[in-house]
């Protein structure tokens, strides 16, 4: 199975960007699944339901969310609508949503795409581990599904890397978001899962995480509040992990970074 995840879409650079590209990217590595995060979709700030509507148009089969899935209050009625949008798995119960979502791909084939929200140095919620390993309980790769993503929604890269240590074997990949830098450790690790402790963003890399750097600098620099940020809108760099699976074990067999456009070197998985 070749699986593409793209990073947090940040503003409408991002959006319109990836929406325009999505397609082609999907046919260029014949892509079968492929996943956005857009929590930052709307101004940086949570996922419109026009939005989220415009991204499964443009080819998103899951969307993922994350510490801002709520900024948007609209998508709160949306996601209990939208099983293919998915929240942390390891809100409260009774939060509206899922924190996951099983979906049917050609071929008979079935993936699991789940998303855990770190705690270090983020909001407290239930334990993103305990809650993985109740959901893996259910779902068991290379029977009951034939890919299992999980998109690890955290601060820190330790916490990152621990989750992807304590599932290596039991999930096809691994993914870290919300830092918005693509990291450089894309591996499979020795038990068979793909990972990279950030994806990046999709969005203006000429910014501070997306967002206008002058507004953000003003804010570590003079310690002022300063305007309500809002994203950078120059052209996007679209950040992502493409990984190719063995549709028998649901282990990975490769993993490689994906970097189109805007400022940044550029990387193409050749397929
Ligand atoms: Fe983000
Ligand atoms: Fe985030």
């Amino acid at each position: 199975m070749r699986i593409l995840f793209m990073g947090d879409v940040v503003g409408r650079t991002g959006r319109d960007t990836l929406g325009r590209e999505l397609p082609h990217l999907r046919r260029a590595m014949k892509i079968d699944l492929a996943i956005v995060n857009a929590e930052n979709a709307s101004h940086g700030f949570g996922l419109g339901p026009d939005m989220a509507d415009a991204l499964f148009a443009a080819g998103a089969d899951v969307i993922t969310l994350g510490n801002h899935a709520w900024d948007r209050k609209e998508i709160i009625p949306y996601i209990s609508q939208h099983p293919r949008l998915i929240r942390a798995v390891n809100y409260p119960p009774e939060t509206p949503g899922a924190g996951f979502t099983v979906i049917d791909l050609p071929g008979g084939r079935r993936a699991l795409v789940l998303q855990a929200m770190g705690r270090l140095y983020m909001d407290p919620l239930d334990c993103p581990f305990r809650a993985t390993a109740d959901l893996l309980a259910r779902y068991r790769l290379g029977t009951t599904v034939q890919a299992i993503v999980a998109d690890v929604h955290a601060e820190a890269t330790s916490e990152k890397m621990a989750y992807a240590h304590i599932f290596d074997g039991q999930v096809s990949f691994v993914v870290g978001t919300h830092t918005h830098c693509p990291s450089a450790d894309a591996q499979v690790l020795p038990g068979g899962t793909a990972f990279q402790s950030d994806a990046g963003m999709c969005g203006d890399y000429d910014s501070v995480i997306g967002m206008t750097k002058d507004n953000a600098a003003l804010r570590f620099w003079r310690k002022m509040p300063g305007e309500r940020l809002g994203p950078a809108e120059g052209p996007a760099t679209l950040c992502g992990v493409f990984v190719e699976t063995d549709d028998t074990t649901g282990l990975a067999r490769r993993v490689e970074p994906v970097r189109v456009g805007g400022r940044l070197s550029q990387a193409m998985p050749e397929v």
